[in-house]
């Protein structure tokens, strides 16, 4: 009575260890959790302040595509990131989630097939097994710093069934932010096979040492086969929000994503208004989240640089760092450290990077640190887990030579 979809789906590489975390605390053991991108930092009081504020006999519907004064606002927004949409252009949706849904859901047909730069978003896969589409991906590795794969890498996967080129930038799971040179290929490719870009940019203003992220808005000749999906959730530290957007300046496209909106009705009307407080919040409480972000990348840089043999680059945006650890199986190692170990009742909960890959046995060393905790936790976390390495090593060791004799 289930669906192949259903039972296709894969199961979420960042909540499929939790069990074995909620086995730890319930040993009265502490876990870091650098395993989930969910943010400590503060909402913005703006929120709460607009949800205060916001006073109604009715909880009604909204405008499927959002109410007008967030897409205003929104509008304003992207302006001063070089990215001109007017009100009409931008539709709220709930969460990046569903931006993405409707992406995929306008381009791609059930068998169609789509590229995805790898590691990739884990969600990707889980709405593409919704929609019954292929992801094709198109590997980067850590030895690389998970570059953007040079063109024919591209362009010997595409086929017939390819719709889209999707892509997180800055990048999640990696923490890249791709040069104006490294999004040019996907701009050319995408010209040349006539696909879609999906260009996923909800980590937009976590670029660090001074960077810009760009947005694949910049190349105007591709504006006709540009989506941007976007989000509030980690910009504004508002996950619980679930309010996105979905850009587009191609009318087509708008327009068949807004008949999935007028599906789903309308995103909250409460949080819409949040979000506008959100929107008129402080310059200064964005550069604060962005320095706390950066002061945070370095801690977890230096200390996992400080692992023998470890593989990993300095991340330059979002707030996540991955890195190829020496032991053969990242997860098994990570469920060793939830049930087997810990310093002074503490442990250390990362995300196991394969996940993240569609090529099967791929990435299997690596694992994602989310850096959503404070320096201090995020140094002892990390100490605690090259500590772990070397136990989990040195037992396989003995194990293996217990089976040598
Ligand atoms: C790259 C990327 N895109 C989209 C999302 C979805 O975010 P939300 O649905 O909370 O807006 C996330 C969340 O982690 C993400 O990392």
């Amino acid at each position: 009575m289930i669906s192949n979809r259903a039972l296709n789906m894969p199961a979420s590489p960042i909540r499929r260890l939790v069990p074995f975390a909620d086995e730890a605390k319930k040993r009265g053991i502490q876990v870091y959790h650098l395993n989930i991108g969910q943010p400590d930092i503060e909402t913005p009081k703006e929120w709460f302040e607009y949800i205060e504020k916001f006073k109604t006999k009715v909880v009604a519907y909204t405008h499927s595509q959002g109410i007008l004064p967030l897409r205003e606002k929104f509008s304003e927004y992207y302006k001063k990131w070089d990215i001109n949409v007017s009100p009409d252009e931008i539709m709220v949706t709930n969460g990046g989630s569903e931006a993405i849904m409707f992406a995929l859901g306008i381009v791609c047909d059930p068998g169609d097939e789509i590229l995805v730069i790898e590691p990739f978003y884990a969600n990707y896969a889980g709405f593409a097994a919704y929609l019954n589409i292929k992801i094709i991906p198109v590997t980067t590795t850590p030895e690389n710093g998970y570059r953007m794969p040079e063109k024919k890498e591209f362009e010997k996967r595409i086929s017939s069934k390819t719709k889209a080129i999707l892509f997180s930038n800055p990048s999640n799971p990696t923490g890249v932010v791709y040069t104006k040179e490294e999004l040019q290929t996907i701009v050319e490719i995408a010209k040349k096979y006539n696909l879609v870009i999906i260009s996923d940019e909800v980590y937009r203003e976590f670029a660090f040492d001074n960077k810009k992220s760009i947005s694949a808005f910049e190349f105007e000749e591709i504006h006709d086969r540009l989506i941007i999906v976007d989000s509030i959730s980690k910009r504004y530290s508002a996950c619980g929000a679930r309010i996105g957007t979905f850009v587009t300046k191609n009318k087509k496209f708008y327009n068949a994503a807004l008949k999935f909106a007028q599906a789903r009705l309308s995103p909250a009307e409460i949080t819409q208004y949040g979000t506008i407080g959100l929107l008129n919040s402080s310059e200064e409480y964005m550069k604060n989240t962005l320095t706390e972000y950066q002061k945070r990348r370095d801690v977890a840089y230096e200390e996992i640089k400080k692992i023998p043999s470890v593989v990993a680059y300095k991340p330059e945006g979002a707030f996540y760092l991955s890195a190829k650890l020496p032991v053969d199986n990242a997860e098994e190692f990570i469920k060793w450290m939830l049930t087997n170990f810990n310093v002074d009742g503490k442990t250390t909960m990362v995300a196991p990077l394969s996940g993240f890959y569609a090529t099967p046995n791929t990435g299997l060393s690596e694992i994602r640190i989310a850096y959503v905790l404070n320096s201090e936790k995020i140094k002892d976390a990390i100490k605690i887990m090259a500590l772990a390495i070397e136990k989990f090593n040195n037992q396989k060791k003995l194990v293996g030579e217990s089976k040598v004799d």
